[in-house]
């Protein structure tokens, strides 16, 4: 993995990274999540190589239509910057991921206050 982020420090920039560790054990992780769970954007792009486990990123195409992408362990992420998105964990239980940073300011999670509005049975 650290080939992989030498790469992308040359390709596109990012200069730090750090590791997001969702797990049933996690003191106040509901909290952790209900940051994570409503649709907002950044002004960096968001990117995120999945080591372990399993989770949901919501996106939120320009038409206003939003569907869910499971992400699972070997999967890499890149949501462009502006986009709206979200991130929920539905029925999984762990999902470990590298966060790659260009400028960790850039990540500040700005909320759009757009309702999320698929059931929570549906899945793409
Ligand atoms: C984040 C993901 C959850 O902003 O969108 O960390
Ligand atoms: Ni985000």
């Amino acid at each position: 993995m650290d080939d992989r982020f030498e790469e992308l420090k040359r390709e596109k920039g990012y200069r730090t990274r750090d590791m997001v560790v969702i797990h049933e054990g996690i003191p106040n992780l509901a909290e952790m999540l209900a940051k994570f769970d409503k649709i907002h954007t950044h002004s960096d792009d968001e990117v995120r190589y999945i080591l372990a486990g399993s989770g949901f990123f919501g996106f939120v195409e320009p038409d206003g239509n939003q569907f869910l992408l499971e992400v699972t362990a070997g999967d890499y992420i890149n949501v462009p910057a502006n986009s709206e998105h979200w991130f929920e964990m539905r029925d999984c239980t762990r999902c470990k991921a590298v966060r790659y940073f260009i400028d960790t300011s850039g990540w500040t999670p700005h909320y759009t206050g757009r309702d999320r509005n698929i059931a929570e049975s549906a899945l793409a």
